[in-house]
């Protein structure tokens, strides 16, 4: 790939967030969009125009599209579902993809997505936006100056009337929402989970069909606790969409409110309590994801958004589902046995089932440490 190139994406998926990719990788100058799938093809030309790009070439399959434009990589922006299917044909055409979250609607299928790649030879990396901040990258930062961890908080309380599915699910927030805040808490310890206490509840003035709320307690492979509590539907003294997150360690204390610059509190370093730090600009948000895509394509390093260290932030959402539901602590090592399982059998691809079948041990192919 010349780096002096943008980097040419074949976009599939053209709905809500499908808009907001084509404008982010319009304004990049690292890349740029050269074809558009959707099912619905007035869906795409609508897209397109919105996005100011009336001539792009559109079409309602990827096989259609690739034939007739030279492109170096596809990004992914349809729904869950489709996820799977559409990353499949795209690795297998020889594309490397750049997906939007979640990697897959279950654990099983996730591990499918893993061993796709591994077949394929091709990078899967799934964009987890809500990484990239720049308030974000800078409480990384400072818990790195903290020693230990013991206790991460997270909370998020917002009251959004979405309409649509998401008032239809049974676990909207856990399963649509806490994703980037449990894949935020892994980024920002540096451990990985071990197993989880959640209760999930459906307040009583909820317009939400599931339970709208819940509390997870998390441990973490390095001896932290993760505690997470929020609510889709509380209204008043609404958190960031990032959540307004504590970290107790050792030898200080850092908030972040989700928006700003995090704030540390080291007693006994002089000039460091509640000092504001600016944190320095970085790309954020899907962008953010793009650049860091597009820096893997051209260097061959591994992204941090890469798929088989993408599939413990979804493991940590199933696992808390399945321990709201029977009520005990649900260790995600189970989780990840099951779910190799169940991809082995499932799986209708010859090579994608050799690669689920030689995989030793599935701990150490999503990078959980041995306990
Ligand atoms: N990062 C974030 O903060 C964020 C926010 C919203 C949505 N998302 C994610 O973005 C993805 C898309 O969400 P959305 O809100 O744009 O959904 P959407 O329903 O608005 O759009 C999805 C589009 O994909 C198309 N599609 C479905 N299956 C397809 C297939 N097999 N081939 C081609 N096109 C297909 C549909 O026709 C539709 O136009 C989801 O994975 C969602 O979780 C992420």
């Amino acid at each position: 790939m010349n780096p002096s190139e943008p980097v040419r994406m074949i976009q599939v998926g053209a709905g809500a967030m499908g808009l907001a990719w084509l404008r982010t990788i319009a304004e990049s100058p690292d890349a740029e969009v050269v074809g558009l799938v959707d099912l619905d093809i007035d869906v795409a030309r609508r897209s397109a125009e919105t996005a100011g790009l009336p001539d792009l070439p559109t079409a309602t399959s990827l096989a259609a599209l690739a034939d007739t434009v030279a492109a170096d990589a596809v990004v992914n922006v349809t729904i869950p579902e489709a996820h799977h299917p559409v990353n499949l044909e795209a690795m297998s055409a020889g594309f490397p993809v750049l997906c939007e979250k979640p990697i897959a609607p279950t654990v099983a299928g996730a591990l499918s997505m893993v061993a796709a790649s591994e077949a394929t030879g091709r990078l899967l990396m799934i964009s987890q936006s809500r990484r990239y901040f720049a308030g974000f990258a800078e409480l990384r930062r400072l818990v790195e100056s903290l020693g230990v961890v013991g206790t991460v908080t997270c909370e998020f309380f917002k009251a959004p009337h979405f309409g649509g599915f998401r008032e239809r699910m049974a676990h909207p927030l856990l399963v649509d929402m806490a994703i980037h805040h449990f894949d935020a808490a892994r980024h920002l310890v540096g451990q990985e989970p071990v197993a989880v206490y959640c209760q999930a509840y459906n307040p009583p003035w909820s317009w939400y069909d599931g339970d709208a709320a819940a509390t997870a307690v998390f441990e973490f492979s390095g001896g932290a606790q993760f505690v997470y509590t929020g609510s889709w539907c509380s209204p008043g003294y609404e958190t960031s969409w990032n959540g307004r997150w504590r970290i107790s360690a050792q030898t200080g204390s850092a908030l972040w409110d989700g928006d700003g610059s995090p704030t540390v509190d080291m007693p006994g370093r002089t000039g460091t309590a509640g000092e504001a730090r600016r944190a320095p600009a970085v790309p954020e948000q899907i962008s953010g994801a793009l650049a860091e895509f597009v820096h893997a394509l051209r260097t061959g390093t591994t992204p941090s958004g890469e798929a088989h260290g993408n599939v413990l932030s979804l493991a940590m959402v199933e696992s808390a589902v399945q321990s709201a539901l029977t009520g005990t602590r649900t260790v995600i090592e189970d989780v990840l046995a099951d779910a190799h399982a169940q991809a082995t059998d499932a799986e209708q691809h010859d090579a994608v089932r050799a690669v689920l079948k030689s995989w030793r041990d599935v701990r150490e192919t999503v990078g959980l440490p041995a306990r």
